[in-house]
């Protein structure tokens, strides 16, 4: 089997996460922040040390500002909805998931006004036409860091210049992006990070995470028992146990830790070169075969390890449906939920096929995918 899904969830994991996650169920999965005893301490300690790894990777001054989320979708949706209010305006991209605009069509019904910003026909966006969309209530701009559809990457660090030099906030979401592309939240002036951790951070379903600056005041999404501060009714106000009520996905965030500790032994900037040099032979491939379109910047200065492709006319889901059933290949199909983005590049009808690559796939599957899909273009 060859898996070129890893946009939706990187597969497989190293060895230790698996790991982790097991040894931390097997022996010390109890409650942590709450009950005091000696194995809740230990699973509040080794979680305290995801938090430390989290802002080693993002260069994050307070480890206590990372606030742990079940995916990459609730980071944002506390992220969004935490800071706009009726009369607010917000700047985002037509690049975005709808993880980014479907909770921005929910605040637009009750009075916030939404600018999107259009890309181009390979997904790029020109910072200028974000600033020139900023008004006196403009409070908020949202971007991706990598598009999930084209793989294009996005100049947050110019979009972050733009955003502090007019008093609005930053948020960028990470989807695609932590654990293979430089992120660092004060260089880029980057106000709110928003991260899955089972994509390329390497953890399990279940993870994820955001980073809101110290003195931001964002509305938690929900109150509840946060083991801290127990006599009052009210919700506290102390950081992270403000936005993590109830009971943490404790294995899950140890092994997240674990995925974000083999990143830092490899190396970001290796993972990265490996992963460009799979790209850049998968691109310069499949450009190759007659009647397949690519998609995206198609150069690897400008795109991540996400290259969408279309087999002639051809319906996407049939076309993955014949990788997955007689080649034994795993790619994702239809509009990835970013139906804006396929707009963007003229894709709505067709979707694409989408092919997204890992620190774990070889040269030799890229060659296997391509001759794929070179036999599939001669069927069809
Ligand atoms: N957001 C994920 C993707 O792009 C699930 O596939």
């Amino acid at each position: 089997m060859i898996y070129f899904d890893n946009a939706a969830t990187s597969f497989p994991k190293p060895n230790i996460v698996y790991d982790s996650i097991l040894k931390a169920m097997k022996e010390y999965g109890a409650n942590p922040g709450r009950s005091g005893h000696k194995l809740a301490l230990k699973l509040g300690r080794e979680i305290f040390k995801t938090r430390e790894l989290i802002s080693k990777l993002f260069n994050i001054d307070n480890p206590m500002n990372i606030v742990f989320t079940f995916n990459c979708t609730e980071s944002l949706n506390i992220g969004i909805k935490g800071i706009l209010k009726k009369g607010d305006h917000v700047i985002t991209t037509s690049m975005e998931h709808n993880s980014v605009l479907r909770p921005l069509m929910d605040l637009k019904k009750e009075g916030v006004e939404v600018t999107i910003v259009k890309g181009d026909s390979k997904g790029r966006i020109n910072p200028e036409d974000i600033e020139k969309s900023i008004k006196k209530n403009t409070k908020l701009i949202i971007t991706t860091h990598v598009s999930n559809l084209t793989g294009t990457i996005m100049p947050i660090e110019r979009i972050g210049k733009i955003a502090k030099e007019n008093g609005v906030y930053y948020l960028v979401d990470a989807a695609q992006s932590a654990g293979i592309y430089d992120i660092d939240v004060k260089k880029m002036n980057i106000d709110i990070l928003a991260f899955p951790g089972h994509k390329s951070l390497l953890g399990p379903q279940g993870t994820g995470g955001l980073y809101i600056r110290e003195d931001l005041d964002v509305k938690e999404l929900k109150q509840g028992g946060t083991g801290s501060i127990s006599h009052l009714l009210e919700q506290p106000e102390v950081r992270p146990d403000k936005y993590e009520s109830g009971t943490p996905n404790g294995p899950g965030i140890v092994g997240l830790g674990a995925g974000i500790k083999y990143i830092l032994q490899e190396g970001v900037e290796n993972i990265r070169k490996y992963e460009e040099e799979l790209t850049k032979h998968f691109i310069e491939e499949a450009l190759k075969i007659d009647g397949v379109k690519v998609y995206g910047p198609l150069n690897i200065n400008e795109q991540g390890a996400v290259v969408p492709i279309n087999i002639g006319y051809e319906d996407s889901s049939e076309v993955s449906f014949i990788l997955d059933e007689y080649y034994n290949i795993c790619v994702r199909p239809g509009l990835h939920c970013a139906p804006l983005a396929h707009k963007t590049i003229g894709t709505f009808e067709q979707g694409v096929v989408r092919f997204s690559f890992g620190f774990y796939n070889t040269h030799d599957e890229i060659e296997k995918g391509i001759k794929a899909i070179r036999e599939i273009s001669k069927e069809i």
